[in-house]
């Protein structure tokens, strides 16, 4: 197959083109180099091709000889969003939009990256399922705008599937982490960690007692392709970790796992984000119908903190275990 990635060269889509190419396929990768990286695929045979998703002469020419395209390129990371309000929503937006018109005259699939901003936040103890409510905030609240900007994208993918029967599968994304991931965007696990690292304080938002869930980047790769193989045409899947962690007790692990004398600081939203800012307090994905299609996960929370304070070192010359 002759697959086009979208927002190839950010941490998701990099791993999702390193497994492709290792399973023999052909990749093409369309980003704006953005937050992306091209030294993410300097090991991995694919052609790169520096455009805008919101041109849609960019996309056309991209996607010419697709045989399927993974959809990923998005303003990502509620902090960045915030500050790039204009740009989360029209990449989304426009991107979906013209990758789905694309696909449309060339009869070609789909995979859609969401994200469990859209839950926006709801903040229940069981597990969301897809199906549940979605509750976003005020629309001039900020740190809203990543949700319904993702929320937009969904709603192109399931009104292309009403209307022509398009061939889309979308996967929600919770906190995917793991080597090589970049803390410069607000991404909580790479920022303690650095920060560990250097001994520095961890500065936890609030109180700390907000819950979140982290997946291993190697198994949302597997959860990926099992949506991709075996999912349904129109449906949406979770693709998300288990173990429910408050933010206080995973800056902790990571003190621990890197030894570190850093202490943690506690700093209040306002602060940070200005006035207004809101975030769910908890959030745990249901994945029972990921796992239905016959996907398990193989690493734990403890995994994969070990695995980016490991890559971390590395890249810092610091080859303590
Ligand atoms: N990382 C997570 O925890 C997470 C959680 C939920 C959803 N997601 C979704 O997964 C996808 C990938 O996220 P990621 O973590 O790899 O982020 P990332 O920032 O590493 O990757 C996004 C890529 O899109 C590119 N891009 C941005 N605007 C573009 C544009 N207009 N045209 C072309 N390329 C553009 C960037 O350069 C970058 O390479 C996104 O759609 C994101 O919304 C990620």
């Amino acid at each position: 197959m002759h697959v086009v990635i979208t927002g190839g060269a950010g941490f998701i889509g990099s791993n999702i083109a390193a497994r492709l190419v290792e399973e023999g396929h052909t990749v093409t990768v369309l980003d704006d180099l953005s937050t992306g990286q091209r030294g993410r695929l300097a090991s991995i045979e694919v052609e790169v091709i520096d455009g805008d998703v919101r041109s849609f002469a960019t996309v056309e020419k991209s996607v010419n000889n697709a045989d399927a395209i993974f959809h990923l390129a998005a303003v990502v990371g509620v902090p960045y969003a915030m500050k790039h309000r204009w740009d989360s929503v029209t990449t989304n937006i426009l991107g979906t939009y013209n990758l789905l018109t694309v696909a449309r005259r060339r009869d070609i699939p789909v995979f859609i990256a969401s994200s469990s901003a859209i839950y926006g936040k709801l903040s229940q103890s069981t597990p969301v399922v897809e199906t549940d409510d979605v509750v976003i905030g005020n629309t001039h609240i900020a740190s809203w705008t990543y949700s319904y900007a993702k929320l937009a994208e969904e709603q192109l993918a399931l009104a292309a599937v009403q209307e022509w029967s398009a061939s889309v599968k979308i996967g929600r994304f919770f906190n995917v982490i793991g080597p090589g991931q970049s803390g410069a965007y607000g991404m909580v696990v790479p920022r303690f960690v650095t920060r560990a690292l250097r001994g520095e304080r961890l500065p936890v938002y609030g109180d700390g007692t907000q819950t979140r869930t982290f997946a291993d980047i190697e198994d949302v790769v597997s959860a990926v392709m099992t949506v991709w193989e075996r999912g349904e045409w129109g449906a949406v899947y979770n693709i998300g970790g288990q173990e429910e962690v408050s933010i206080n007790d995973l800056a902790h692990r990571i003190i621990h796992k890197t030894q570190s004398r850093s202490t943690i600081q506690h700093v209040a939203y306002d602060k940070v984000f200005g006035t207004g800012f809101e975030e769910p307090t908890r959030r745990r994905p249901s994945t029972a119908k990921l796992q239905a299609l016959g996907y398990t996960p193989r690493y734990t929370l403890n995994d994969t903190i070990i695995r980016v304070v490991a890559s971390m070192r590395e890249k810092a010359g610091d080859l303590r275990p």
